[in-house]
């Protein structure tokens, strides 16, 4: 047991009672954002004469030499000390003897802790939009390549009306923009320094705190000590959002599986992103968009854990927040796991054209388009929709689709009907009629493109 305090006690902590109350198993994975933290106050402390240069000096060397020996292995963060907080400065103490007492002058625990998790958290939203980006990059060139790509658009799992599947694929590409875009506010609302903050009320000594935050690539330092040390909206914030990945990613990877089907055969997931089965010789299973979707619950319980945790704390730091530690961890490693998973995935997949177009064509995705015709010969729209319908009727009992009915047919029906009903309904025309801007005609689409292409470019 190494701890940081005792000098008030009488009596040593029970074994139970330091490991329920340690947090070094899982706080050592911010060591090096401990370790940062840590140097910019000393140099802050320096700059206002609160220690002297050669002090200074000697603690920075000592704790890059930590962050060193850490990286390469030859010093291990064990369970001997409470926190990593801990184990930094106890190490440092260890190598540069008195000097390294003076690491923690003006600083508690309390804000220490809340400026690694942010430092942390700023780390990984970098992540986050680089490996969102990887995914839009993958969208956008599948966007480019299937804008005559033909398949029916669903509403209520029914075939509805026929898009392309670059259509699809843009309004993915919305979702994970707009993924992207959330991350991007978290980061700026959050990148405030609590550094300086102390265990709840500020220091007397006279800190600069706009120096640190300065020095450490924040907008400025916090505005309210107590507010600073017990704050986690961002994490929260940051659940909420990696929630929304997920969930799109879910509804993607419950897309995939169904496209992937024996009945849909709209996909085939490359071979290095499925699995077997140990009894079925001719199974490929689509493990990994399933796991995607399964994991999806877990990223919703760490939100969910947080918000529940916070919701009965009184200002200001209280040890409860300790917990916010592990659900974020692991909900961001599932989430970034999952991101590039789904990524390598979408990439390698094979789509297999000719059956969505005739997936189109065999489910009267054309019949609208079938009334829109009659409507434009002066038929009343309501009156078009019921002929329409008995169209289909006879179709159905004839297992054929609009397009095979002769033109005799048609005119049993309606004499309304010429020649040209055959072009008005066919694939192109139903797609390629549709150019308002954000619909799936080709022109439409082109100009939705080169927007996304655009966004790219520039973030
Ligand atoms: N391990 C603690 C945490 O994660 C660090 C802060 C400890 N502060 C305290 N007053 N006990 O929250």
């Amino acid at each position: 047991m190494a701890q940081l305090w005792g000098g008030r006690f009488t009596k040593e902590t029970d074994q139970l009672v330091y490991n329920f109350n340690a947090s070094i198993s899982f706080d050592k994975k911010f060591y090096e954002q401990d370790i940062r933290g840590s140097i910019a106050h000393v140099t802050m402390l320096e700059k206002q004469g609160i220690l002297t240069e050669k002090e200074k000096e000697q603690i920075i060397e000592g704790l890059e030499g930590i962050k060193t020996d850490v990286e390469n292995g030859t010093l291990e963060i064990t369970d001997k000390y409470e926190d990593i907080h801990s184990f930094v400065e106890a190490n440092l103490i260890e190598r540069i003897g008195e000097p390294g007492k003076k690491l923690h002058t003006g600083r508690s625990r309390n804000d220490q802790v809340a400026l690694d998790m942010k430092l942390y958290t700023r780390d990984e939203i970098l992540e986050f939009d680089k490996l969102l980006k990887e995914l839009l990059e993958v969208l956008l060139k599948l966007m480019k390549e299937n804008t005559e790509t033909y398949m029916p658009g669903f509403t209520h799992l029914q075939k509805a009306q026929p898009i392309t599947l670059a259509h699809h694929m843009g309004a993915y590409f919305e979702m994970f923009k707009r993924d992207r875009l959330r991350m991007k506010d978290i980061y700026n609302r959050m990148n405030y320094c609590p550094l300086g903050s102390g265990a709840l009320a500020g220091t007397t000594y006279p800190l600069d705190r706009d120096y640190t935050a300065e020095l450490l690539g924040f907008d400025g330092p916090t505005l309210n000590s107590m507010d600073s040390v017990s704050d986690r909206d961002y994490l929260i914030e940051l659940l909420s959002a990696m929630s929304t990945v997920m969930m799109h990613l879910s509804r993607f990877s419950e897309e995939v599986i169904i496209w992937n089907s024996n009945e849909y055969q709209f996909v085939e997931i490359d071979d290095a992103y499925s699995t077997g089965s140990s009894i079925m010789p001719q199974k490929k299973n689509p493990d990994i968009a399933e796991l995607v979707r399964g994991k999806t619950g877990r990223v919703y319980g760490a939100l969910m854990s947080l918000l529940t945790s916070m919701k009965g704390i009184p200002l200001a730091y209280n040890k409860d927040m300790q917990e916010d530690k592990e659900f974020v961890f692991d909900a961001i490693d599932t989430t970034k796991g999952c991101l590039a998973l789904f990524t390598g995935m979408i990439g390698s997949m094979g789509f297999n054209h000719g059956r969505m177009e005739d997936s189109a064509k065999n489910g009267f995705t054309n019949a609208t388009d079938a009334a829109d015709y009659l409507v434009n010969h002066g038929v009343p729209f309501r009156d078009a929709h019921g002929i329409v319908g008995q169209l289909v009727l006879y179709c159905i009992e004839k297992k054929i689709a609009l397009d095979d009915m002769s033109l005799e047919e048609f005119r049993q029906i309606s004499p309304v009907f010429e020649e040209d009903i055959y072009d008005a309904i066919s694939m192109k025309t139903c797609v390629e009629m549709r150019n308002t801007l954000g619909a799936p005609g080709k022109a439409a689409m082109e100009k939705v493109i080169a927007l996304q292409e655009a966004y790219l470019n520039v973030e």
